[in-house]
């Protein structure tokens, strides 16, 4: 089998994938990842039938418009970390739900609301989002409300529009709103599908941070768990952007483990409901 034959990525075939991975997604990667990287790599060898690591190097760099374009998704595809579940971080959703969203129906004139989960992986954070907006549904009766989901992974954009989840995925969703919006997959009963009317609030697309364009005037930006992958110069470049497009009353929510400090003042640290949340600099909008 090809799979057995396939020889073992060296450390300067390393960085040469690392390099170009970084060139095109921001992920940065160190010399410790090598065997993750190589086991991640290998899924494409095996579809390509390649047998060296180096052999996928040189086809990728000989690529041209079109199938350039599908081959370095489907790299960052297989390249990318897309852990997430539902009510990650759930303060952030206490905060959302009980905070950020009573404060913009009441400042919003044009009642128009746009959410943007920013690397939403398989759709879990979205779907968080669209659960707590039907929750407070009633403060926004016939507003325009749309949650962006996007990726730089399209096989996750895909799992998101499915809207099919089960075990760890859906541990932390309380059982009143497991049972009001999802059901139960017929013929396989650990299986929970989005009902419709969470799904038709949001919209996966493909975007990636460093060459796509970004949605405008956007009230909430979740971008959690994953400026960790990028360097700090990618990680300023992605909060500056941020700031151009965000609703002065905005918010953003990064990830725990994340941080601004150092990176930005664009935006300013406000803790709400115990939760930490970020808000634009109004003296620098
Ligand atoms: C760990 S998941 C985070 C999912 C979710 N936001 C959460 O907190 O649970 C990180 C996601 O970032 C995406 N990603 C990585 N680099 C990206 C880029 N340059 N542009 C857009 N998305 C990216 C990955 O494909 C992955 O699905």
């Amino acid at each position: 089998m090809i799979e057995h034959s396939i020889k073992r990525l060296t450390m300067e075939e390393f960085k040469k994938f690392s390099r170009l991975i970084h060139a095109e997604s921001g992920i940065y990667l160190k010399d410790t990842k090598l065997t993750l990287l190589s086991n991640r790599l290998r899924k494409r060898l095996q579809s390509l039938q390649l047998k060296e690591f180096s052999d996928y190097y040189d086809y990728l760099q000989g690529l041209e418009g079109e199938s350039k374009k599908k081959e370095y998704e489907k790299l960052l595809d297989v390249v990318s970390t897309n852990e997430t579940y539902f009510f990650r971080n759930e303060r952030h959703f206490e905060a959302f739900s009980n905070y950020c969203l009573p404060d913009l129906a009441k400042k919003k004139k044009d009642r128009t609301l746009r959410i943007w989960s920013a690397a939403c992986s398989t759709g879990e954070e979205p779907y968080t989002i669209a659960i707590c907006l039907l929750e407070k549904i009633h403060l926004f009766q016939g507003w325009d409300i749309k949650i962006i989901a996007t990726d730089i992974a399209p096989s996750v954009l895909d799992f998101g529009r499915l809207g099919e989840y089960s075990g760890r995925r859906i541990e932390k969703v309380p059982q009143d709103l497991l049972k009001k919006y999802f059901i139960r997959k017929k013929n396989d009963p650990e299986v929970f599908i989005v009902r419709d009317e969470l799904k038709k609030f949001v919209e996966f697309g493909y975007l990636n941070f460093f060459k796509s364009e970004f949605p405008k005037d956007i009230d909430v930006i979740f971008c959690r768990n994953v400026m960790i992958y990028f360097d700090r110069d990618h990680q300023k470049r992605l909060i500056s952007e941020f700031s151009k497009i965000i609703n002065k009353d905005g918010f953003l929510f990064i990830g725990h483990s994340e941080t601004l400090h150092s990176i930005s003042e664009d935006f300013v640290y406000k803790k709400v409901l115990e939760s930490p949340v970020y808000v634009p600099n109004l003296e620098r909008k």
